[in-house]
């Protein structure tokens, strides 16, 4: 019996007691409600620049399968140490409900007074890794043993790995009874499998994986393929892996807190990883990051990548923590790059042992320049412009423009294996904070729909979490979109800009409704 099934049987009523809700779950939680209203860090002083242990060895982070059984053992009791720790002094700052609150208050609305958003845009990347490397600390401390490396489920190796990692789902210090994903479900492959992974890891631009520049004062959150597919799907498929299938209400083990918004099971997310307040509550979000950043090395190395954001406002960047010791630190971005990823953070990534080089998979040119802009670029070609917003709606959207002569001349020169220089843009994705979404986004196909293969019409994936039904206002995205050659292609033969939005559960059906409203759709050409 799963748990959305035991929670039909039993009625919400008795699901808190017999689950130990009260006992285990919500000790060390300040309000006693789920998710945390206010989650903000306990009191601190000014943070001091992290101390990186650089004589520590260098020790491989691996696949949750290539563990030995000894690692297997480390690693559950490190959890079993972490929640432990939250038993006996609730606030501590290194304990398990502690630890996973300070995601919660990198979340916009989490914790009101900081309106930091760390998720929708450029600074997703950089901030979990910093976050696994606090992490990490703290578990080797706790159990005294400076060799703990965290460890990766790598669901892109596919299918094999695309369920939670075995020791994951074992009675234990790693499992999480508000899961959907039973053992034996499998993650579908339009999130994880190669078709889509290829798509994802062979996108060349920076903004176009990393994100883009996050602006919380205009409410522009500009998140990266990465974050929108596989990131965000994993999470909600996690949650609640078959949310058709739910009984409703409730499914989720919200509580309809006053003064929050009951959570919506049928639109996707659920408790812990479907709900970014939550999320880390779930030991194997940690995995699941830990796959998120090895990957973000892989895309690195990857033929035509053009590689980090090199600003200084971006590489300068300080995140606060607090460290093993319980202190708080900040770490910037500078800290865990290139080089330093390795020298001060004192890990390197094993690959799957039993997964096919993702270089084989990812193919393409073997290229590394950043594209320069030569001339006067393109104007932009809008396809829709509403400023008080269109709804999406449950089935495919469909809205296209006829491609004017000067765009056709750039789209074949990409067709015919230029520089990617075109990109799709959806800006003023909304949605009310309860609510998560998945939407698929075809080019150059009018009748795409929810059985459409991934092929040379599909360039992506929008995906939003939901934050957590405390965070009171809407959540906001912008998407882009890398067209890639054989897309173009159909464009210069259609001689349009089609665009069709494909809306789905996690599962694949159709959602019930949505709430989803978008202001812009529009082309770029050059640096954008
Ligand atoms: Cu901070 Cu996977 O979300």
């Amino acid at each position: 019996m799963n748990r959305r099934q035991f929670v039909g049987a039993l009625g919400q009523g008795s699901v808190a007691a017999v689950l130990g809700l009260n006992a285990s779950r919500l000790l060390g939680q300040s309000s006693g409600h789920e998710p945390p209203v206010d989650c903000s860090p306990p009191s601190h002083g000014a943070a001091k620049h992290i101390t990186f242990n650089t004589s520590a060895q260098v020790l491989p982070r691996k696949s949750v399968w290539d563990l030995s059984s000894t690692e297997s053992a480390r690693l559950a009791s490190a959890y079993a140490a972490l929640r432990a720790l939250t038993v006996s002094n609730p606030n501590d700052p290194r304990g398990w409900m502690q630890q996973a609150n300070v995601h919660c208050f990198n979340c916009s609305g989490g914790y009101q007074a900081s309106n930091v958003e760390i998720h929708g845009g450029w600074w997703f990347l950089p901030w979990h890794r910093c976050y696994l490397h606090v992490h990490e600390r703290i578990l080797g401390k706790l159990i005294g043993d400076p060799t703990f490396r965290l460890a990766y489920w790598d669901w892109d190796t596919y299918p094999r790995h695309a369920i939670v990692p075995p020791p994951f789902m074992t009675p234990g210090a790693l499992y999480d009874q508000y899961r959907g994903a039973d053992a034996t479900d499998v993650i579908p492959a339009s999130i994880t499998g190669p078709a889509h992974m290829k798509i994802v890891m062979g996108t060349q631009g920076t903004r176009a994986f990393m994100g883009g520049v996050s602006d919380p004062v205009h409410n522009h959150f500009p998140a990266g393929a990465m974050e929108n597919s596989p990131h965000g799907p994993v999470h909600i498929w996690t949650g609640e892996t078959n949310p058709s299938e739910s009984p409703e209400p409730p499914g989720c083990l919200y509580p309809n807190t006053p003064g929050g918004q009951p959570m919506d099971q049928s639109q996707n997310g659920c408790l812990d990883m479907g709900v970014l307040a939550t999320a880390a509550q779930d030991p194997v979000f940690f995995a699941h990051h830990s796959n998120i950043d090895r990957l973000w090395d892989v895309w690195l190395q990857t033929p035509g990548s053009q590689g980090n954001w090199n600003t200084s406002t971006w590489l300068n960047h300080p995140f606060n923590f607090y460290d093993e010791n319980g202190d708080w630190v900040y770490i910037t971005v500078a800290d865990v790059l290139a080089q330093k990823e390795q020298s001060n953070l004192r890990y390197t990534y094993q690959p799957p042992q039993s997964a096919t080089p993702l270089a084989a998979v990812v193919g393409g040119q073997n290229r590394r320049t950043r594209v320069k802009t030569t001339g006067a670029k393109l104007k932009q070609l809008t396809v829709v412009s509403t400023p008080a917003g269109t709804a999406v709606g449950t089935k495919p959207h469909v809205r296209s423009v006829t491609v004017p002569q000067t765009h056709l001349k750039g789209l074949q020169a990409l067709a015919a294996g230029g520089p990617r220089r075109f990109t799709l843009h959806i800006d003023g994705l909304t949605l009310p904070s309860n609510e998560s979404t998945i939407v698929d986004v075809y080019v150059g196909e009018p009748n795409a729909n929810r059985t459409t293969e991934i092929g040379p019409s599909f360039v992506g994936t929008f995906s939003l979490v939901v934050p957590g039904m405390h965070h009171a206002h809407p959540a906001v995205r912008d998407a882009a979109f890398e067209l890639r050659p054989e897309t173009a292609a159909l464009m210069v033969g259609q001689k349009k800009l089609t665009v069709t939005l494909v809306p789905k559960l996690v599962n694949g059906a159709e959602p019930a409704k949505s709430n989803l409203t978008y202001k812009r759709i529009y082309l770029t050409e050059g640096d954008n």
